[in-house]
């Protein structure tokens, strides 16, 4: 079977484009011929971007900064990041950002490119126990699962820690790889952002969750086929396919099922009305039924 891939002009939304991801998916959505806008918290912060690209300013953790933003968008690129401000600030940023945006929506269903990182599911490492960047990241996926909006999670490697002849790309699910160091993978941010651009308009990449990273080996021309080998995420679960089911739902906070059952009351998720599990689901239950893994 041949995947078709289209390459329509999209009204691309890039949060976080100030930054050091962000703003090479501005020129990136720009040079397949997107029309652009970025989000920045201050447009005197964004001098550096390309002119082409419309500036729009907004603050990632308050919402009612952010509806200008995406009024008209058909896609939106997340590449936004805390930075700072400890757990709080990945917090109301890493995970808040895709929570205010997709409220922001109203239930409007947008193409969706979400940057996590790899090692998003490793719970117990020094690193999550010390910040929770992880677990806010992986949160923010599964809001963009839940959404039933089309989207493609991408988890990349350690930034710019490739070789100069790393650049053959390799895409893997579940999420096996976490040190939490470079020996995990890395890859170049330029490739990154032509992964993220290049989604939007790939159905061989639509709900598909991987982590990138780069071998030693030129670039592939066909991104497609990377993606077309992935297995697609289960329509009904929270989680990448091959995820490990160690986040169970019953066991969240209760603000982030409330931000679930807020984003599912506004949007037509693609399995259906959400019953009452986020309070009767059993441990194991949430396993068979959200991820379709069994005890
Ligand atoms: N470094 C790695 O090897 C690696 C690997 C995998 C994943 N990651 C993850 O990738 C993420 C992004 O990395 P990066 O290097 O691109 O980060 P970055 O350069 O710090 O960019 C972060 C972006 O988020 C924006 N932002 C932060 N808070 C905001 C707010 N309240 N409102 C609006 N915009 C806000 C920043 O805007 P301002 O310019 O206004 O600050 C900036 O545009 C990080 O979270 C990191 O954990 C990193």
């Amino acid at each position: 079977m041949t995947t078709k891939t289209h390459t329509p002009v999209l009204n691309v939304l890039v949060v976080g484009a100030t930054g050091s991801i962000g703003r090479l998916v501005v020129d990136e959505a720009l040079r397949r011929g997107h029309v652009v806008r970025a989000l920045v918290r201050d447009a005197s912060r964004a001098r550096a971007l390309a002119s082409a690209a419309q500036r729009i300013e907004g603050d990632l953790t308050r919402v009612d900064t952010l509806l200008p933003a995406v009024e008209g968008v058909d896609a939106i690129v997340f590449t936004h990041g805390a930075n700072g401000g400890g757990r709080n600030g990945v917090e109301q940023v890493d995970y808040g950002a895709v929570r205010n945006i997709l409220q922001a929506l109203g239930g409007r269903s947008v193409r969706v490119a979400l940057m996590t990182s790899i090692g998003a599911t490793n719970r117990d490492g020094a690193y999550n126990r010390s910040t929770q960047a992880h677990d806010w990241k992986r949160r923010g996926e599964r809001l963009v699962r839940a959404s039933g909006m089309p989207y493609t999670v991408v988890r990349p490697g350690w930034f710019d820690y490739n070789a100069a002849d790393q650049h053959r790309l390799v895409f893997l699910q579940g999420d096996k790889r976490q040190a939490g160091d470079p020996s995990d993978g890395v890859v170049a941010r330029q490739q990154i952002a032509q992964v993220l651009v290049h989604s939007l308009t790939s159905d061989a990449a639509r709900n598909k969750t991987l982590e990138l990273v780069a071998e030693r080996g030129a670039a592939q021309s066909d991104l497609d086929s990377l993606f077309g080998a992935l297995l697609v995420d289960q329509p009904e679960a929270l989680d990448g396919i091959l995820d490990e089911p160690n986040m169970p739902l019953v066991s969240e906070p209760a603000r982030v099922k409330e931000d679930y059952e807020r984003l599912l009351a506004t949007s037509t998720p693609i399995h259906g009305a959400i019953p009452d599990w986020i309070e009767h689901v059993s441990d194991e239950q949430y396993r068979a039924d959200f991820t379709g893994q069994a005890n």
